[in-house]
């Protein structure tokens, strides 16, 4: 039986890291490609040379030549420059526009039945870039952030209480930036609705630390932004479709009027399995969330059209 096959477009912290969960968790035969050939070579040579030390059975290639990636299952595309400290997401929006456009072309003729991953900055924007480059549907151009910030938002949740981290379901709506929207209504602690167990001032701490949670790591890494939980993200999702597990994830879909959003690219539930976006639940939100919601698909709003004036 044919295995699936996971190529990573870009070979940097994001993309070989990416690379090292899909092939330790034998997702399938995994391909790393970068504008730097010998690069990607390298790491996955040396990635491939760890098996027989970890035990997992992946075919793990790399190089510049998008041939490689050849009737791929999912791409994962990360390629693109990452902030540095006080450099907001958007300050990133021309150049990684033009690298994402070139990205996602060259999957779309190589994999034409592909479902992409997202990951590259300002993330909902470089969806959209994908999206019109690749002329894909909307079901198989998927953005990662959704598992992120929601991860981050279970992170401060499990520190908090002191609690395992496995017993922390939490979500975040909205776009990939400052205004994103944690939702500590739906959180449960082991089946416990969150309001019972911390103040609404804890909360509150929590929900913004968890919005500036990529700022916090790239001040701390000075060089560079997040890449451990970024991509571990990003092959959750990629397991969910290779596996076609059917899984209720948060992610960056395209939108054609759910919660009253029109074409456009926001964080929201999808359910995913093996064709991509399956479907997209429709959650109650209370006027506050709406109301955040609706200010947060502005702020993707905006960057779509500067990316439209741009002409990128
Ligand atoms: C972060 C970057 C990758 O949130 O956007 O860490």
């Amino acid at each position: 039986m044919r295995r699936p096959k996971i190529s990573v477009i870009g070979a940097g912290f994001v993309g070989s890291t990416c690379a090292h969960w899909a092939a330790s968790k034998e997702l399938g035969d995994v391909v790393l490609v970068d504008i730097n050939g010998e690069a990607a070579r390298g790491k996955a040579l040396d990635l491939f040379e760890s098996s027989p030390v970890e035990g997992f059975d992946s075919k793990v290639e790399g190089g510049s030549d998008y041939s490689l990636t050849r009737d791929s299952d999912v791409v994962i595309i990360t390629a693109g420059l990452p902030r540095k400290p006080g450099m907001s997401r958007d300050d990133l929006l021309s150049i990684n526009a033009k690298i994402v456009r070139d990205c996602a072309t060259h999957t779309a003729k190589h994999s034409p039945d592909a479902v992409m991953i997202i990951v590259s900055n300002p993330l909902d924007a470089m969806c959209h870039v994908a999206l019109s480059a690749s002329g894909f549907p909307r079901e198989r151009v998927l953005g990662m952030a959704g598992v992120l910030d929601s991860a981050r938002f279970r992170s401060f949740i499990a520190m908090e209480l002191s609690v395992s981290v496995e017993d922390v379901q939490a979500f975040v709506f909205g776009g990939h930036g400052d205004t994103m929207v944690p939702m500590p209504r739906y959180v449960s602690v082991g089946g416990i609705p969150l309001q019972q167990l911390l103040s609404q001032e804890k909360i509150d701490a929590i929900v913004e630390r968890t919005r500036k949670g990529g700022a916090e790591i790239v001040n701390l890494l000075k060089t560079g932004s997040a890449y451990y939980a970024p991509s571990a993200s990003a092959i959750q999702m990629a397991e969910a479709i290779v596996r076609n597990k059917k899984r209720y994830l948060p992610c960056a879909v395209y939108l054609t009027g759910e919660y009253g959003i029109k074409n456009l690219f926001c964080g929201v539930i999808a359910k995913l399995g093996s064709k991509g976006l399956e479907s997209i639940p429709s959650l109650e939100l209370s006027s506050d969330e709406k109301a955040m919601f609706n200010k947060s698909a502005a702020a993707v709003q905006e960057l779509v059209d500067a990316i439209a004036k741009l002409g990128v």
